[in-house]
This record gives structure tokens, C-alpha cells and sequence, in this order.
């Protein structure tokens, strides 16, 4: 059997042996009574991490935004600002219309998963009788599409204000906010100082098995636990689930630069290959994602790069891609569009296997930019 790295996503994580030992021994009660201890201490825990007034365990990212939008847009005929590219936008279902009633108005999202200001101020609406309102704006940190990008400190605040200015609450889809934090070197706390509601992933580089944290105003989680309800994320005993969160925060968390180191010498390797087919912005690279373009002119597409990723060719399993038992390196990555692939550090990668990575995606971007070369 080839030996798979598998650079697709920090949703990969398994729990870790200290995760599970902790939700063995986790004390447990009916949550939906309030009653359970082990997930009031890391809702606790939680909301003194990022500063706010409460915290509520939820089983997914997408029902943290999903009870988000629920409670801020709870006037018929409400609409939410986010990004083109942001997770609630293009991966959830469109669960804000689906479950929720509430149209989703999209402001272009530049490169570094920002958008223009004056845009969304341009955007907000609901004084004329034949508009929607305006009831909340969401933001995305780090940015998933934009390659983990971490949104400026600044640009967050002066959303905060505009927000501020017309009473619209200000949502964090912080899936990934505990990178953003790593990268910037500042508490959480600051980072979501602006924002009225923050979803948290502890199911992502943090590799707990599941579940993620909204937090905000004791009166919003108060409105979130009964959206939480409805939507039948009620987990009863999720004291074992939570138990292997709070060790995701006190033992992954401190280690997430460490995958953020891994990612820039991943990117800084592709970018010293100096190869005409496939480039990485390593300057732009901010946290645990490395993006590889696909040059326009290449008759290449990223499934096709995927491909030859996922196999082991003879000469491979003789040369410099040998591993101990000489069955090859396999490289598991995703593509984001036709000619984007993302590759994702996470903490299950160690520095061997970041080097059989670096090893195989040396050797297959070679091959294939000397089988396919450039159209001129
Ligand atoms: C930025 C972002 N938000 C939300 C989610 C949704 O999280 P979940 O898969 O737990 O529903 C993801 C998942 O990858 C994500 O990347």
C-alpha cells in the first residue's frame, strides 16, 4: 500500500489520544436541561476566549451560521450581506434561504478575502417599502476560498463601525479564527471585538471529532439556544464531544503555527521549483492552506493534477518518492476551481511526511509540465 499524505482538508483530524481519554472520562448530563458539566465548562471557556458575554455547543459550523443568521434576520423579509466566496454562500446549501427565509445579498470579495466598504454601505437597504432589511453582515476568518487569508485587524474594525453606524449586527463565520489569531499574534479576543456573534470550528485544524461554538450576547444565545432546538441540534449528553473540544483548546490551538510554518516551506518549495505550469503566491499565504495555480495556457486541469497525485508510477517507487516499504507516496489534495488546487496542513501531518509531500509534488508538477507543456 502506498503511504498517503493527505493534504485535503484540516477537517481530516482524528481526536487525539488525550482527546479521547478526555471524553472517556468525561462527566456528562442531559445539555438540553442545561445539565451537562463538561459542555457549561467550555462554553464557558469559549466565551471568556473571545471575550463575549456567552457561548453555545453546536454540532457543525454550518448550524453555528445557520442559527446565526436565524436570530439576527428573525424579521420576515430580512436579507444578510456576505461575500461571494464565503462558506455560508457557497457551501451551505444556500441554508439561509432553504431553512431560514432570508435572501443572501453578495458583495465581491477581493483576493485577500476583504470587501469594499463603501460597497456594503451602498448595500444596505429596507427604508424603501420594496426592499428587504438589511439585518446582518457576515465575514469570513480566516477566508476558506481566498486560502486561509487572514482578514486585516483594521478593516475589521471599520466594518464594525459601519455596521455599528446603521444597527446591523456583525457575524464572524470564525471557523477558522484560532489560525487567524496564531498569524497575527493576537488574543481571539481582539480579533472578534467588533463582531456581535462568532461561530468557532473545533472540528478543523483544532481535530477535535466534532462540533463548533457560536458565541455573543447572553440575549443571543439565549435566542440561539431555541433556534439550536428547533434545528435539532439538542445533543443531550454532548459532554463527551465537548470534553474532547476543550482539549482541542488547551493542546492544539498553541500548536497551530506549527502547520502554518509547514504550509509556507510546502509553498516556498513549489515556488522554487520556478516551473512555468504551476505557481504559489507564498508572499499572500498567510495560515495552514497553500494554493497551487495552474497556469491559464496549460492544457492541464487541477482533477487531472489530482489524478496523477492519487498515483504511483514504477520509476517513482524507484527514486526519490521510495518510502520504507517502496509502494510510493500518495498526495490527497482538493481543487477549488479548474485550475486551483489546495493543499492543507493540519496537525497530523509531521515533518517526514511533509517532505514524502514535498518529494511526490516535486516529482509530478515536473513530469507534467514536461508532458504538457504550455499552449503559446
Ligand atoms: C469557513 C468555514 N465555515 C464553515 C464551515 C462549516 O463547518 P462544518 O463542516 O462543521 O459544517 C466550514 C467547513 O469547512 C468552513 O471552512
Amino acid at each position: 500500500m502506498a503511504y498517503i499524505v493527505d493534504l485535503r482538508s484540516d477537517t481530516v483530524t482524528k481526536p487525539t489520544e488525550s482527546m479521547k481519554h478526555a471524553m472517556v472520562n468525561s462527566a456528562v448530563g442531559d445539555d438540553v436541561f442545561g445539565e451537562d458539566p463538561t459542555v457549561n465548562a467550555l462554553e464557558s471557556k469559549v466565551a471568556n476566549l473571545l471575550g463575549k458575554q456567552a457561548a453555545l455547543f453546536v454540532p457543525s459550523g454550518t448550524m453555528a451560521n445557520l442559527i446565526a443568521i436565524m436570530v439576527h434576520c428573525n424579521k420576515r423579509g430580512s436579507e444578510a450581506i456576505v461575500g461571494n466566496l464565503a462558506h455560508i454562500y457557497k457551501y451551505e446549501q444556500g441554508g439561509a434561504a432553504h431553512v431560514a427565509g432570508v435572501l443572501l445579498s453578495t458583495v465581491q470579495n477581493k483576493p485577500d478575502g476583504t470587501f469594499d466598504l463603501q460597497e456594503v454601505e451602498n448595500r444596505i437597504r429596507g427604508s424603501d417599502i420594496h426592499e428587504p432589511i438589511t439585518s446582518m453582515v457576515a465575514i469570513e476568518n480566516t477566508h476558506n476560498v481566498c486560502g486561509g487569508k487572514v482578514l486585516p485587524l483594521q478593516w475589521i474594525d471599520e466594518l464594525s463601525e459601519l455596521c455599528k453606524r446603521h444597527s446591523i449586527p456583525l457575524h464572524m463565520d470564525g471557523a477558522r479564527l484560532l489560525n487567524a489569531s496564531a498569524y497575527l499574534e493576537v488574543p481571539a479576543e481582539r480579533i472578534v471585538r467588533g463582531c456581535d456573534s462568532v461561530a468557532l470550528c473545533f472540528s478543523k485544524g483544532l481535530s477535535a471529532p466534532v462540533g463548533s461554538a457560536i458565541v455573543g450576547s447572553c440575549h443571543f444565545i439565549q435566542q440561539a439556544r431555541r433556534m439550536r432546538k428547533m434545528l435539532g441540534g439538542g445533543m443531550r449528553q454532548s459532554g463527551v464531544l465537548a470534553a474532547a473540544a476543550i482539549v482541542a483548546l488547551d493542546e492544539i490551538a498553541p500548536k497551530l503555527a506549527l502547520d502554518h510554518k509547514r504550509a509556507q516551506r510546502l509553498g516556498k518549495v513549489i515556488e522554487g521549483l520556478f516551473l512555468k505550469t504551476f505557481s504559489v503566491d507564498v508572499a499572500s499565504q498567510h495560515t495552514n492552506m497553500v494554493l497551487v495555480r495552474i497556469a491559464e495556457h496549460s492544457p492541464l486541469c487541477a482533477e487531472s493534477v489530482l489524478a496523477r497525485l492519487a498515483q504511483v508510477s514504477l520509476a517513482e517507487t524507484q527514486g526519490d518518492c521510495k518510502t520504507p516499504d517502496d509502494e510510493g507516496v500518495i498526495v490527497k489534495a482538493i481543487c477549488f476551481n479548474d485550475k486551483t488546487i489546495r493543499l492543507t496542513l493540519h496537525t497530523e501531518i509531521s515533518d517526514n511526511d511533509l517532505w514524502l509531500a514535498i518529494m511526490k509534488i516535486t516529482y509530478v508538477f515536473k513530469e507534467l509540465e514536461a508532458a504538457h507543456p504550455l499552449i503559446s
